[in-house]
């Protein structure tokens, strides 16, 4: 089941990515059947031996298209102690029936904090591996175990350990978009709502490696006029914005603000009127006096935003390609069905090896301990 799954994966990433990170699936696959040998459980004959459970991480059971699948959900929840934890990018019918909807920040404290027994995660694969590191006990299920990212792709572990080895007196910060292996290698997680107040809580003079969005990283180095060795990595959805198309449109609505995310290129932040996480957009979309926005993220976001301010207009900023709005490949395999299908089965389930585990957890908690004080 494995290696027919990380195989798919790694077909999955060669249409989209480069060289190296294919490599980094490649190596996810040594881990992965380490990782299998390492848990004392028979998990080859566990997902062979259930007949819905597809070799490609997702099962493949037809769903009754007369089924109220919001009924059926919700019943599953009660009967279940779960709750579903739902980022913005995720689509529209997921977010109305989550419990959560939130930014990456939001979320890991939701899973931090939830007497849940079973954490249903509609967002990525690195989001439902945080809320596994935080809550080892509890069952963590992810609808579509494809569900990657291009940028936790972008750093692969063994090239971050040499990275990492090549600059010994860095102390490691890194975006919560990265693998549970990238996260135990470092020292403090942050997102994109506290990069900012993570880096200036440390003193002015202590060397920094940033990993892996180089596009963030830069963002916060202008932020906070601190110097930071970045990893070279970027997110395929937020980099192929098109700083052209923006403008155009802007010249066809003058009275538009351009919120944009900080995983965007440098020439597109240098158009934004503001700048900010998934959260920080929506609100500041809430409190502008502005009608008539150009949002530069996932198009998820925009579903929230037109609920919070149904009289106010957003355009989703268009990409360098022939579509007019930006989804992410990897967060849209979720679907209703899916989420419906994971909860019934509670597959596909994140799991992890403790000596993984164990010192991811360290640098998310260090995280999460500097927000709270914060008061993010
Ligand atoms: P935030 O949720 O921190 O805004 O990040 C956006 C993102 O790209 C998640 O994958
Ligand atoms: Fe990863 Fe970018 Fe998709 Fe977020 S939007 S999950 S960073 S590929």
């Amino acid at each position: 089941y494995t290696v027919n799954f990380v195989s798919t994966k790694t077909r999955f990433n060669r249409k989209q990515q480069n060289g190296k990170q294919n490599s980094h699936s490649i190596n996810r696959l040594s881990i992965t059947v380490s990782f299998l040998k390492y848990l004392n459980k028979d998990l080859y004959s566990m997902y062979n031996s259930n007949p819905d459970f597809s070799s490609v991480g997702v099962s493949e059971q037809k769903v009754d298209p007369s089924l109220n699948l919001f009924e059926e959900i919700n019943r599953l929840k009660k009967e279940k102690n779960a709750i579903i934890l739902a980022h913005y990018y995720q689509d529209a019918d997921i977010q109305d029936i989550a419990d959560f909807i939130g930014d990456s920040l939001g979320l890991s404290q939701q899973a931090a904090s939830t007497p849940a027994s079973m954490i249903v995660f509609a967002g990525v694969h690195f989001m439902a591996e945080t809320a596994k590191i935080l809550c080892p006990d509890k069952k963590v299920v992810l609808p579509d175990l494809r569900a990657g990212c291009s940028l936790a792709d972008s750093c692969p572990p063994d090239r971050f350990a040499a990275f990492r080895k090549a600059n010994p007196d860095h102390l490691v910060i890194s975006y919560i978009n990265c693998t549970a292996e990238i996260k135990a290698q470092t020292d403090i997680i942050c997102t994109s709502s506290n990069a900012i107040q993570i880096v200036e809580s440390l003193p002015k003079d202590q060397k920094i490696i940033f990993a892996p969005d180089k596009n963030l990283g830069r963002w916060v180095m202008q932020k906070t006029g601190r110097d930071m060795l970045l990893w070279d990595g970027s997110c395929m959805v937020h980099e192929i914005f098109s700083r052209e198309k923006i403008q155009r449109l802007k010249i066809r609505h003058p009275e538009a603000l351009i919120l944009a995310h900080p995983e965007c290129e440098e020439s597109v932040l240098e158009l934004a009127d503001f700048i900010g996480s998934t959260t920080a957009l929506l609100k500041y979309s809430q409190s502008s006096k502005s009608n008539t926005f150009i949002v530069a993220t996932e198009s998820g976001i925009l579903h929230q935003m037109a609920k919070a301010s149904p009289n106010k207009t957003f355009i989703p900023a268009p990409p360098n390609n022939q579509c007019a709005c930006n989804d992410c490949p990897h967060m849209k395999l979720n679907t209703l069905e899916k989420v419906y299908l994971c909860m019934k089965n509670e597959i596909p389930e994140i799991l992890l090896p403790e000596e993984i585990r164990i010192p991811a957890e360290k640098s998310i908690r260090r995280m999460l301990q500097i927000s709270a004080e914060l008061g993010l």
